[in-house]
Order: structure tokens, then C-alpha cells, then sequence
């Protein structure tokens, strides 16, 4: 049987916990260590009988590390990531990339200098549907695609504004939930060329945005249309339709609504539509489900991806570029926001 792979977890705030359950799943991987200032995780190293570090520099001294994950604040991505990409150390670092594109070009630059993978923290792309639906996409059996419509409706409770840094910049729904969808339409559509977006905070009334709708103009020439919001109660999102996380209770509903010139998806519940012979609106139209089952442990695939990347030196699913690339029309999209203008990304 090949080496267990030794991961230490750098931030074990929300995100990190989640990745510790995953670790714990997985039959590739070994909890290392953590490293972490909070008092909490204190608590945290003497249940999983493992060394705490309270900086990096404590973490990179101690012996049999092969690997980390990255869970701090977006703030401190460069900073920690760079410190182990320079002792060669692989990262699997949580989305985004980081708070600035300057800086996401540092971190890409570290990992190419010193040949060391970076795997950006993406796991939508590790659950088995949305692999059906590329697979479906690039076997051209929606035809051209022609359109996208992405719905992230979901409705977040009163407490959860009770934390103060979600009701200013960079805490509404654009900051914390778009950059996945952002990441999986160019997935599977490909590169985006223009973006035009419109915020609004009118039932909240927070300074940070409750709504927001973007177009999107794609390189291939399709177009797609994104629409966000946190404050209307709906089942249409990936979050309550994937059963990715616990946390949500899945609804058997789609956020994703993909339309080609032979066919359309929708997906998470992967129903698609077309016609057995002519292509008419006055023909009866077919529905096809696949049953492809999300099996709830897509931070286990990333974590078993990022062992085999690690041990097999296969390439990393998410690279620094596609972290990059997500930022990138996430700028685009605040600065269309600004100025009202269509802004080329
Ligand atoms: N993939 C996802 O779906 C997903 C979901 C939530 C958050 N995230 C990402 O995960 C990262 C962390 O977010 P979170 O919600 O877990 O935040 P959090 O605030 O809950 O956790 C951050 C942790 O980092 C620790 N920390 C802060 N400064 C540190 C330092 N100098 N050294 C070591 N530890 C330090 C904090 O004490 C805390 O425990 C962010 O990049 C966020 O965007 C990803």
C-alpha cells in the first residue's frame, strides 16, 4: 500500500474545520498537525492528538510534513502560501486565491519558481455530477452552447449578520458565494470576454449588497446570466441543491440551466430536454435523467486528488491560473457594478 500523504492545516476557523472531517475520511491522507493563533484550536489538537504550531515557521521546523492546506483569511493567502511553495512544500489553498490579483500573481509565481503544486481550493469540480456535465458538455450532446442561466437564490438567516465583517465590503453574497459559480461556469463553458453586473441592497439595506444580476459574454460567444441573492426564499441554488454540505438540507430542485443547440441541462438533478427526431417547439420534447449520485464527500475527492497530485505528480484539477482567472472577472464584475459600464475582463 502506497505512504499515507502527512497534511498539516493552516487555519482551522470554519473552512478548515471542514477540511479536518474530510482528512478524516479519507484512507490517503495523515493530520499532520495544525497550526493556528486561536485559543479554540487548543481544544481541537488534544481531540485529534496531533502537534499545534502557532505560526509557520514552527510548522516548516517540524520533520515528516509532505503537505498543507491553506484556510485563513483571503488576507494572508500570499503570506503563508509563499512560505511553504519556497520550501517546496505543496498547498492546497481555499478559494480565492487571494484578496488582490497583484498578490494571486505572486503566489502563481512561487509555485512555478519552485516547481511546487498549488491546488486552488475549488471543490465543486471534484463532485461527481458536475464531472457528468462537463463530460456531456464536451461530448457536444447539448449541441453549441447557446445560453446559461445560474440561480444562487437562498435565503440567509438574521444571525448570521451578527458578524460584523458580513455586512461590510466584500462580506454579501458576490464576495462569499459567486466565486464558486464564477469558477465552474468557465469550467465548463470556458473563458469569459465581457461582464455587465447590478447590485442592489434595497431589503436588507446593509451597505454591502443583498442582490445582484450579471451578464456574462463568453469567449465562445455564449451568453449567460447570473442572478444572487440572500434574501429570497427559493430552493435555487448549487448550496441547496448539491448536498454537498450537511449544513444545507437538499432540496431535489437545479441552480444550473444549460441550453445548446441540440439540447438542454439542468443540474444539480441533471434532467436534460431535447427532440427524438426533428428539432421544433411544435414537437413533443424528451426528458433524459442521469443518475449520477453526489456522494456528500466532495472535500474528500479534493483532499484524494490532492494526495494523488502530491504522491503521482499528476496536475493539480485547479491551478493558480484558474484561481487567478475566477478573480479576475470577480474585479471586472465590482467594477462594472461601479461604473455601470461593460467591462472586458
Ligand atoms: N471552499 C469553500 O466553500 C469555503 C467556505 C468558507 C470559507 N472558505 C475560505 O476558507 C478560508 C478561511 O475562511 P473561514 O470561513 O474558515 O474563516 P475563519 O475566520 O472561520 O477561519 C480562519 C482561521 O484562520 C486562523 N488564523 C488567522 N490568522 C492566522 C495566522 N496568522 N496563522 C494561523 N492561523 C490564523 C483564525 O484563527 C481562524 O481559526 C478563506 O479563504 C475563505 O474564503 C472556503
Amino acid at each position: 500500500m502506497n505512504k499515507k500523504i502527512n497534511i498539516s492545516i493552516v487555519g482551522t476557523g470554519l473552512m478548515g474545520l471542514q477540511h479536518i472531517k474530510a482528512i478524516s475520511k479519507s484512507k490517503k491522507v495523515n493530520l499532520h498537525s495544525i497550526v493556528d493563533i486561536s485559543n479554540n484550536s487548543k481544544s481541537l489538537s488534544k481531540k485529534y492528538k496531533i502537534p499545534l504550531y502557532s505560526n509557520v515557521n514552527e510548522l516548516l521546523n517540524s520533520k515528516n510534513l509532505d503537505a498543507v492546506i491553506v484556510a485563513t483569511p483571503n488576507q494572508l493567502h500570499e503570506k503563508h502560501t509563499i512560505s511553504f511553495l519556497k520550501n517546496k512544500i505543496p498547498v492546497l489553498l481555499e478559494k480565492p486565491i487571494s484578496d488582490n490579483i497583484n498578490s494571486a500573481k505572486k503566489i502563481i509565481s512561487s509555485a512555478n519558481k519552485n516547481r511546487t503544486p498549488l491546488l486552488i481550493g475549488y471543490h465543486r469540480r471534484h463532485n461527481p455530477i458536475v464531472s457528468k456535465v462537463k463530460e456531456l458538455i464536451d461530448k457536444g450532446k447539448l449541441g453549441n452552447i447557446v445560453s446559461a442561466n445560474v440561480l444562487c437564490w437562498l435565503y440567509k438567516h438574521k444571525a448570521y449578520y451578527n458578524e460584523k465583517w458580513r455586512i461590510s465590503k466584500g462580506g454579501g453574497p458576490l464576495g462569499i458565494n459567486l466565486v464558486h459559480d464564477l469558477d465552474m461556469i468557465c469550467y465548463l463553458l470556458g473563458s469569459i470576454k465581457y461582464v455587465q453586473a447590478f447590485t442592489s441592497n434595497s431589503v436588507r439595506k446593509f451597505k454591502v449588497e443583498d442582490t445582484a444580476t450579471i451578464n456574462l459574454v463568453l469567449k465562445s460567444g455564449a451568453l449567460c446570466t447570473l442572478n444572487i441573492s440572500d434574501t429570497i426564499v427559493a430552493p435555487w441554488s448549487y448550496e441547496l441543491t448539491a448536498g454537498e454540505n450537511p449544513a444545507y438540507p437538499k432540496t431535489n430542485q437545479s441552480a444550473y440551466f444549460i441550453g445548446g443547440t441540440k439540447g438542454s441541462l439542468q443540474f444539480p438533478n441533471l434532467n436534460s430536454w431535447y427532440y427524438k427526431s426533428e428539432r421544433s417547439w411544435w414537437k413533443n420534447i424528451f426528458d433524459k435523467k442521469y443518475n449520477i449520485k453526489s456522494d456528500g464527500n466532495t472535500l474528500v475527492n479534493q483532499i484524494d486528488h490532492f494526495c494523488d497530485v502530491v504522491s503521482k505528480k499528476i496536475k493539480p484539477k485547479v491551478n493558480g491560473n484558474d484561481g487567478l482567472n475566477s478573480l479576475k472577472i470577480f474585479d471586472a464584475i465590482l467594477k462594472s457594478v461601479k461604473t455601470g459600464k461593460k467591462i472586458k475582463v
